[in-house]
């Protein structure tokens, strides 16, 4: 390791990922062929960039007070691969709209949830941001362990899944560290919680429902009733990231309590190795692993 940290030695590197988004619209729909499952991914891209500026926004409002030289460097490394998951959100939900999906519906419903959650102090917005980061872990968890989603899914389509998964996980406890870092207490930490669910998740589901109509799929019930049991059945999708939501409640929670450091270092080999499966898009190798060393 390198004398200064950096946020690539501290194993969050931002990875500077360029993904080929050509045709994404003719990949559609993307998930087992299915509308409605595929739009429930199309809503999350489209929450994503808007999302993931406000998790930077919280995190950086806090960035000076932060004495420790590797959660610093672990600070940094966050802010720079969801600004990255941002920018390539963005390019994805372009394809999108040129295709006609009506991806805004999901970006600006969100960004106006988050307009209001931005009146908070602001410790309480980063509350609402471990929360948030609490849901996207378990996300990524599944979108590398979900064996349908990974053997129905586009091939394309998983590239930008799986970095984003990835890097998920290798941030997931940067925030909470620099929460508690800055006193944050449980009180902040269970009000956010219902904070989150109560601003967001109605006008969420609503964008979902809006998109399904939009595309003409909602009277599809036979094709529908199989996405939500896809998503939410016994081995659902979302089932298994529901479930852990109630472990952000806990006294003594802390995201690395849930213990992923294998699961990362496989997928890391996967998509990263010496045969990486994303080597082709991935542009500052060199300069990372340099930072690295
Ligand atoms: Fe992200
Ligand atoms: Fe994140």
């Amino acid at each position: 390791m390198s004398a200064v940290p950096t946020s690539a030695s501290v194993g969050v590197p931002p990875r500077n990922m360029v993904f080929d988004h050509e045709g994404a619209e003719k990949r559609y729909p993307f998930y087992d062929g299915n509308a409605l499952a595929s739009l429930m991914f199309v809503v999350f891209s489209g929450i994503f960039p808007p999302g993931e500026r406000f998790f930077v926004d919280s995190v950086r409002a806090f960035r000076d007070r932060i004495e420790d030289p590797v959660l610093k460097a672990q600070v940094s490394g966050f802010i720079g691969q969801e600004a990255l998951h941002g920018r390539e959100h963005d390019r994805l939900n372009q394809a999108f709209a040129a295709r006609g999906i009506a991806v805004e519906v999901p970006e600006r419903y969100v960004r106006w949830s988050l307009r209001q959650l931005k009146r908070l102090p602001r410790r309480q917005q980063l509350a609402c941001t471990l929360f948030m980061e609490h849901f996207t872990a378990h996300l990524a968890e599944r979108w590398l362990k979900d064996e349908r989603f990974k053997a129905t899914s586009e091939p394309e389509m998983m590239k930008l899944w799986l970095w984003h998964a990835l890097e998920e996980l290798e941030h997931k406890a940067v925030a909470y560290d620099v929460f508690e870092a800055v006193g944050g207490t449980w009180g902040e930490r269970a009000a956010a919680g219902a904070l989150v669910v109560g601003v967001l998740l109605p006008g969420v589901l609503a964008s979902w429902g809006v998109l399904l109509a939009k595309e003409g799929q909602a009277g599809d019930l036979r094709g529908n009733l199989r996405g939500l049991g896809h998503l939410f059945g016994r081995q659902g999708f979302l089932t298994g990231v529901i479930r852990r939501m109630p472990d952000f409640f806990g006294r003594r929670f802390h995201p690395r309590r849930h213990d992923t450091a294998a699961l990362e270092a496989e997928w890391r080999e996967i998509l990263f190795g010496a045969e990486g499966r994303l080597n082709a898009e991935f542009r500052n190798r060199e300069a990372l692993a340099a930072a690295a060393a």
